[in-house]
C-alpha cells in the first residue's frame, strides 16, 4: 500500500462525500463519525449536510475577535463558517482541503450567502505542503484529517511552521486505543473512513513534539470498537502549543 494509493482513496471518498451530501445518493458514503459536541451556531445547512467531523475542535478555543484562524481539512466548511462569526470582521478564517470538489462545495456555500462570511476563504492544496505564510496564523484547527494524511510529521511541521509564536494546535481527531494489526492498517476502506491511518496518543503527543510543539494535551471524547476488530479508538480533543520563543524545539 503506498502513499499514493492512500492519497487516491481518500480523495475518492470525500470527492464522493463533496457532491452527493445532502442527497439521497449519499448514502453511508460518510463519515468519520458526528460531532459529539454541538456548538449550535449559525452554520449553513449546505456545510452540516457535508459534516464529516468527529469531535469539535472549536468547543476546545475561542478565537479571539480580529484573529486568524486556518482549518487543515476543510471539507465542507463547517467549522470555517462556525469561526467566521467568531473572529468577527476584523479576524479570518481559511480553509484547506485537498479534494477539489470539497473546495468547490465550501466556495458555492460562501457565494451563496453574500458577505456574510465575507472572513472565510477556501484554498485547495494539501497540508503537507501548506498554501499559507510561515508565522501568519493565530490557531490551526482541523476536524478529523490528520489520522488520514500518509506523512503526519511533515503536517505538524507545516501546523508549526504557519502558526505565530505561542499559537495554538487545536484539533479532533481519532487515536487508537490498541497496536491493530497490520491487516486492519492495510485495509484501504479504513483509511479513508478515518481508523487505519489513525495514531496511538503516545505516538500523536512524540510526532507533535519532534515538530516543535510544547504543551500538549490529548481528550478522550469518546469511544468505539473498530468494525469486527476487537480493538478500540476514540475521538479525541488535542491541544499544544508553538512556543514563544518561536524556536521549535524539535528532536
Ligand atoms: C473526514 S473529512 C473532514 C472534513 C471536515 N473537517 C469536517 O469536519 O467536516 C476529511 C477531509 O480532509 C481532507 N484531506 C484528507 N487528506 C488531506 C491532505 N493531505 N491535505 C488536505 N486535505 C486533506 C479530505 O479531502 C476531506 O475533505
Amino acid at each position: 500500500m503506498s502513499e499514493m494509493e492512500i492519497r487516491r482513496a481518500v480523495k475518492e471518498r470525500y470527492s464522493k462525500i463533496a457532491v452527493t451530501a445532502g442527497s439521497p445518493d449519499c448514502g453511508e458514503a460518510g463519515c468519520c463519525g458526528s460531532h459529539p459536541i454541538s456548538l449550535g451556531g449559525s452554520v449553513p445547512a449546505e456545510a452540516l449536510a457535508a459534516d464529516a467531523g468527529c469531535g469539535s475542535p472549536l468547543a476546545m478555543v475561542a478565537p479571539r475577535e480580529g484573529s486568524v484562524v486556518l482549518d487543515l481539512g476543510s471539507g465542507g466548511g463547517v467549522d470555517v463558517f462556525r469561526a467566521s462569526a467568531m473572529v468577527g470582521p476584523d479576524g479570518r478564517v481559511l480553509g484547506v482541503d485537498a479534494t477539489p470538489e470539497m473546495v468547490w462545495r465550501a466556495r458555492e456555500t460562501r457565494a451563496r450567502y453574500g458577505d456574510r462570511y465575507a472572513n472565510a476563504e477556501f484554498r485547495l492544496g494539501e497540508i503537507e505542503h501548506l498554501p499559507i505564510g510561515s508565522e501568519s496564523v493565530d490557531y490551526v484547527i482541523s476536524n478529523c484529517v490528520l489520522n488520514l494524511v500518509p506523512d503526519k510529521l511533515a503536517a505538524f511541521r507545516e501546523a508549526f511552521r504557519v502558526l505565530k509564536e505561542g499559537g495554538t494546535f487545536a484539533v479532533a481527531d481519532v487515536t487508537l486505543h490498541d497496536v491493530i494489526p497490520d491487516a486492519a492498517r492495510r485495509d484501504m476502506d479504513s483509511w479513508s473512513a478515518c481508523i487505519a491511518g489513525a495514531l496511538l496518543d503516545v505516538e500523536y503527543e512524540e510526532k507533535l513534539r519532534a515538530a516543535g510543539f510544547e504543551d500538549v494535551e490529548i481528550e478522550h471524547v469518546s469511544d468505539s470498537n473498530i468494525g469486527e476488530y476487537p480493538f478500540r479508538y476514540h475521538s479525541s480533543h488535542i491541544r499544544a502549543r508553538k512556543p514563544s520563543s518561536g524556536h521549535p524545539r524539535a528532536r
